[in-house]
């Protein structure tokens, strides 16, 4: 995106030019002064999701943050821009075409499947709080290809295994409690069972300048799908604030073992 007047969603609002250092240089993203205050308050919710999650779970951790705060990462509120952005960067990346079905892991309130719903058959957001779903049901009411499903993703039902030719997962997996490279490699693996052979894994992670832990852990979340043999890259891009991955999903190797350790459960 090249500097140049602000687009008119920001008129009135005085931008704050940021650009990505080292890998993705020359991007920027005009983010509004409001915007801060939206990452005071995601940061918020951070820390109480992972207070919450190490004494109580993480189910419990998700409820609370969302029958506390309603939208508690502002996704949805007006007032700030950046989400949105990120949101329309991601899906004006996603190659041009249909889709028959797309899986929204950790889908939260939903706010994917109205930008989707024109050019997949059917939708379905899964998220572990029964309150986002609870709200995206609500909001997207009226969009008849879509559904939601509260789920944990790592006990998906083997049932919905091959299903879908569009998979995204956006801001999700670094929220999985001890992600050590074991559980990485079986939440690649598992993902990659979802997805139709052939399908797209849209993968969205905070990424800031890659000085901070938070963005070291999404490389390690988006290189573990670039080295697995079940995924081929195609295309990835650094934004502020977000690393974006395009992979291929690929078919289980014959001499693969298809069995992983996820417990399974019905949706
Ligand atoms: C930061 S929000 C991102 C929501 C949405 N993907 C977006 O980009 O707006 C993280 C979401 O992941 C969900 N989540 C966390 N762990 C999950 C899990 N194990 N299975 C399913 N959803 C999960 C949370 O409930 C929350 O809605």
């Amino acid at each position: 995106m090249a500097i140049g007047p602000p687009p008119r969603q920001f008129a009135g609002v005085k931008p704050l030019i940021l650009k990505q250092r080292g890998r993705g240089a020359g991007l920027v993203l005009p983010i509004s002064l409001r915007d801060i205050e939206l990452f005071a308050f995601s940061a918020r919710t951070d820390a109480t999701v992972a207070r919450l999650c190490a004494s109580q779970g993480a189910r419990t951790a998700f409820e609370t943050v969302y029958s506390r705060w309603g939208d508690p990462w502002r996704s949805a509120s007006l007032r700030y821009h950046y989400q949105r952005q990120k949101y329309e960067q991601v899906v004006a990346l996603i190659p041009g075409g249909r889709f028959r079905r797309a899986l929204d892991l950790g889908c939260g309130l939903g706010l994917l499947a109205p930008m989707l719903a024109g050019r997949v058959d059917e939708f379905l957001g899964i998220d572990i709080a029964q309150g986002a779903i609870d709200r995206a049901r609500e909001r997207y009411d009226c969009l008849p290809n879509v559904s939601f499903e509260q789920g944990d993703l790592l006990e998906l039902p083997s049932s919905l295994d091959g299903r879908f030719d569009l998979v995204l997962v956006l801001d999700v997996l670094y929220y999985l409690l001890d992600l050590d490279d074991e559980l990485l490699k079986q939440v690649v693996t598992r993902i990659a069972d979802l997805s139709d052979p052939g399908g797209l894994c849209v993968l969205a992670n905070h990424y800031f300048f890659g000085v901070d832990s938070g963005s070291r852990l999404s490389m390690r979340i988006h290189r573990a799908f670039t080295e697995s043999s079940r995924f081929r890259l195609i295309s990835e891009h650094y934004r502020p604030f977000f690393l974006v991955s395009f992979l291929e999903s690929l078919p289980t190797p014959q001499a693969r073992p298809q069995h992983h350790s996820f417990p399974k459960a019905t949706l």
